[in-house]
């Protein structure tokens, strides 16, 4: 297959191991855009306002996101904090929550009552590691913490490593990883760690997001180089990388709105989730980063579907559907929109031709 030229792709339903899904009418506008982003499997964010903490609220979180996006299966996260016991994390696992999400304090969108002391969680780590359940981490070290010269995901890598050779069982996943370095810590890890990549970081640089609102995302898109090792590292095929979006809904007015470098951080791709990691992968082959052959089917389906279920212990994907991927001239709109025209989000590559999708019995 040459990506750059084929007209039509068929791949198992895509899972998106990192989504931000929001609450009230910003749920209610971008869950139903998970299908058509290619995704029937979705793994939730609880950076919620306040955070999810608590195990009854994350499982009325899912109920809610069922009822909004009937076909999509959600899987749930804790936020990690001083409540999360090990006493918890059995309740948890009992009650079918698939991980916990470890933010730095302070490090991105809603996490000021994130870790401060990760040695304080020893004990919770422990508990996940017995009852297998997955620690999803915000790999950012605090800007008041990292040395010059080193981006600040670079500087949280001892951390994950440490981390690692600490819990060797725990399963971990270093989120939406944006640099060479963090790829090559993940490598050197055992098979229980991995790393989600998300598309916007395929096509995305420190050029565009300093300075359009549309791109500024933590971490933040690092040097061309980063970019390419990502794109390379898909083409690769191992199984320690998969598919997770960050895509991360922000009301347009707080974007457009915002003085220069305020905007709140976060891309938004849900709709054409699918078709945007398509995109970043096209760009590289036009840049020569890529062979021309590098992507096939296979590759694709890999990345999108299978190693994400994979590594979360999942079945694998549905087996009687399928997205169907075509080149017809579409061109991604500037926004999502609710029916009332109260919430507006404005999505990532706007204008831009893609591929169409649709879902079809396979
Ligand atoms: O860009 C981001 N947006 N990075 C994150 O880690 C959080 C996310 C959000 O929730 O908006
Ligand atoms: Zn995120």
């Amino acid at each position: 297959m040459l990506l750059k030229t084929v007209q039509r792709i068929e791949l198992p339903p895509a899972a998106d191991m990192h989504v931000h899904m929001r609450q009230g009418d910003m749920m209610q506008l971008v869950a139903p855009t998970i299908l058509q982003g290619g995704v029937d499997t979705a793994f939730v964010m609880p950076n919620l306002v306040p955070p999810l903490t608590t195990i009854d609220r994350v499982l009325a979180y899912k109920k809610e996101l069922e009822a909004a996006a009937p076909g999509v299966n959600f899987l749930m996260s804790l936020f990690l904090h001083s409540s999360i016991t090990p006493e918890v994390i059995a309740q948890a696992s009992a009650a079918g929550i698939t991980g916990v999400k470890l933010y730095p304090q302070g490090a991105t969108t809603n996490s000021d009552a994130g870790v401060a002391d990760l040695t304080a969680f020893y004990d919770t780590f422990a508990a996940m590691e017995s009852h297998d359940m997955v620690l999803n981490i915000h790999g950012e070290a605090l800007e008041s913490l990292t040395p010059p010269g080193i981006t600040l995901e670079e500087a949280f890598l001892p951390t994950l490593q440490s981390l690692h050779k600490r819990f060797p069982k725990l399963r971990i996943i270093l989120e939406h990883c944006s640099t060479a370095a963090a790829v090559e810590a993940v490598k050197a890890c055992g098979p229980s760690v991995a790393a989600t990549i998300t598309a916007h970081h395929l096509y995305l640089t420190e050029t565009e997001a300093c300075c359009d609102p549309f791109a500024f995302c933590k971490p933040i898109p690092k040097k061309a180089s980063d970019r390419d090792v990502l794109v390379r590292t898909i083409a690769e095929g191992s199984p320690k990388f998969f598919f997770g979006s960050d895509s991360a809904p922000h009301p347009l007015q707080s974007k457009t709105g915002a003085e220069p470098g305020k905007a709140p951080a976060g891309v938004f791709t849900q709709p054409f989730a699918a078709q945007l990691v398509l995109l970043g992968l096209c760009e590289a082959i036009e840049r020569g980063v890529l062979a021309e052959d590098a992507i096939n089917e296979e590759i694709l389906a890999n990345f999108l579907s299978h190693h994400g279920r994979r590594f979360y212990k999942l079945p694998p994907a549905a087996p009687l559907k399928k997205i169907v991927l075509e080149r017809q001239g579409a061109a991604i709109p500037a926004s999502v929109r609710s029916a009332d025209g109260n919430i507006e989000v404005g999505i990532s590559r706007a204008g831009e031709q893609v591929f169409t999708l649709r879902w079809e019995e396979a």
